[in-house]
């Protein structure tokens, strides 16, 4: 980690060939090198991280370690790409605490030392926000800055995934109705069906008990009242504009009961949507390559972001989610899909997603069986005292260790201030 100073920047991610082509474009600018011991080190040259390619990004740390922060400030950088890049790129960050939407506004007094001691200024971000639509008055009532809201088409949520939302089984009477009922809706309406087709279907079925029947009744008013899952859901198309940051708040069901599965079903879904529209895309450009002989355009590319993402992607559980994150995970970046993963639990996440994981940025960790867990999965990692490199981190907020696969180097990094308002300070007090 020792190095001279340099005022050439410190490109992560991006091998050297890519850096003779491309320089600096297409990455986002995310901290300094840290120069010295001591905890007002000196700060060094730039850190920018490639993002014009798809990687496998892992943030790690404690609680309150600057997770979300770094998202933040990645967000940013997404949003303030080259032109040119910007319209191949789409962000769609998972939002599960709620608090990207201070992305929209400039950072307030508090932060103007720092960013003036960064040369930087408070700027919004255009960031696109989308609620529940179940719950866009409750956010228009607290007057949060939200562009829309959002919803799933029912058509869309296949067996699998209604067993999922409603905690159920295959070998549950209420399971085996509900797969029966969807199957039947399907083969009888099509994909054009809502909530209330659903409870009819249920209603006139002949074969399940009449107790069977009002428990799934029951469970599918209690989806209706979500105000999630409708006739027309939102098309992904919609989420993931070229150019655009969108952020996606399922927050809001973090404290309805019974409701803790509705954010895994929004993930597995837009998951897998982007998923299947990336191969399809791919497909076509293959046909286009052997019927015309022509290269179509290059790939636009898809980065999601989760927070939190040891919910979604459990190391010991099921989740609806579990299976279209590894896919992502495994095979994503052929079709040009980025994942940025934050998480505070190393330990209970898929070891899948540390082992693919290419650039790893780590702010503090302190509890012993998460830092086992990524060295134990990380070979690479085992050599590099990681111990000790935490104890020399700096404790104030936004260092982080950064480890690139790329260049096999370990960087001390000090993440750079918000442009924007920390929202991660007053979001309880929104969502009370
Ligand atoms: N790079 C940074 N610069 C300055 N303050 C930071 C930085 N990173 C985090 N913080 C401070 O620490 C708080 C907690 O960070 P947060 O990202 O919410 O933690 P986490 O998501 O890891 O739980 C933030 O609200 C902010 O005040
Ligand atoms: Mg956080």
């Amino acid at each position: 980690m020792n190095e001279s100073f340099s005022v050439e920047p410190a490109i992560l991610g991006r091998d050297l060939k890519d850096i003779e082509k491309y320089g600096s474009s297409g990455t986002a600018y995310i901290g300094k090198v840290v120069m010295s011991s001591g905890e007002k080190p000196v700060l060094g040259r730039k850190v920018l991280v490639d993002v014009s390619r798809p990687h496998l990004i892992l943030v790690c740390g404690k609680r309150g370690g600057g997770k979300s922060y770094t998202l933040a400030v990645i967000m940013e950088e997404m949003a303030r790409l080259d032109p040119v890049i910007r319209s191949r790129v789409s962000t769609i960050t998972i939002d599960t605490v709620g608090i990207f939407w201070g992305l929209k506004i400039p950072a307030g007094q508090n932060d103007l030392k720092d960013l003036s001691e960064w040369d930087l200024k408070p700027e919004q971000t255009n960031v696109k926000i989308f609620v529940p639509k179940g719950q866009l008055a409750f956010y228009q009532e607290k007057k949060l800055p939200i562009d829309g809201a959002f919803t799933l088409k029912c058509s869309e949520l296949e067996e699998t995934e209604w067993l999922a939302l409603f905690h159920l089984s295959w070998n549950d009477p209420e399971g085996i109705l509900i797969s029966r009922i969807v199957q039947r809706v399907k083969e009888k309406v099509g994909t054009y069906y809502g909530i209330d087709e659903l409870i009819g279907a249920v209603k006139s079925d002949t074969d399940a008990k009449e107790e069977t029947k009002q428990a799934v009744i029951s469970r599918l008013n209690l989806a209706k009242s979500w105000g999630l899952i409708e006739k027309d859901g939102t098309k992904i198309s919609d989420l993931a504009t070229p150019g655009a940051i969108t952020a996606i708040d399922v927050s809001s069901y973090r404290q309805t009961v019974g409701a803790e599965g509705i954010k895994d079903i929004v993930v597995a879904l837009i998951g897998k949507k982007l998923f299947e529209q990336r191969m399809l895309f791919r497909k076509e450009e293959e046909i286009k390559l052997i019927t015309e002989n022509k290269r179509a355009s290059k790939m636009p590319l898809i980065w999601m972001m989760i927070d939190e993402a040891h919910m979604f992607m459990p190391k010991d559980e099921a989740n609806i989610a579990l299976p279209v994150l590894l896919e992502w995970v495994r095979v994503g970046r052929q079709p040009g899909l980025g994942l940025i993963l934050a998480t505070q639990r190393p330990e209970k996440l898929h070891p899948d997603a540390i082992s693919q994981c290419d650039i790893f940025i780590s702010h503090r960790m302190t509890s012993q069986p998460d830092i086992k867990a990524v060295g134990a999965i990380r070979p690479t990692y085992m050599t590099t005292d990681l111990d000790k490199l935490y104890s020399e981190m700096p404790r104030q907020k936004g260092y982080a260790l950064i480890i690139d696969d790329n260049t096999e180097k370990v960087w001390m990094v000090k993440i750079r201030p918000r442009f924007s308002w920390d929202a991660s300070v007053t979001a309880s007090a929104f969502l009370i």
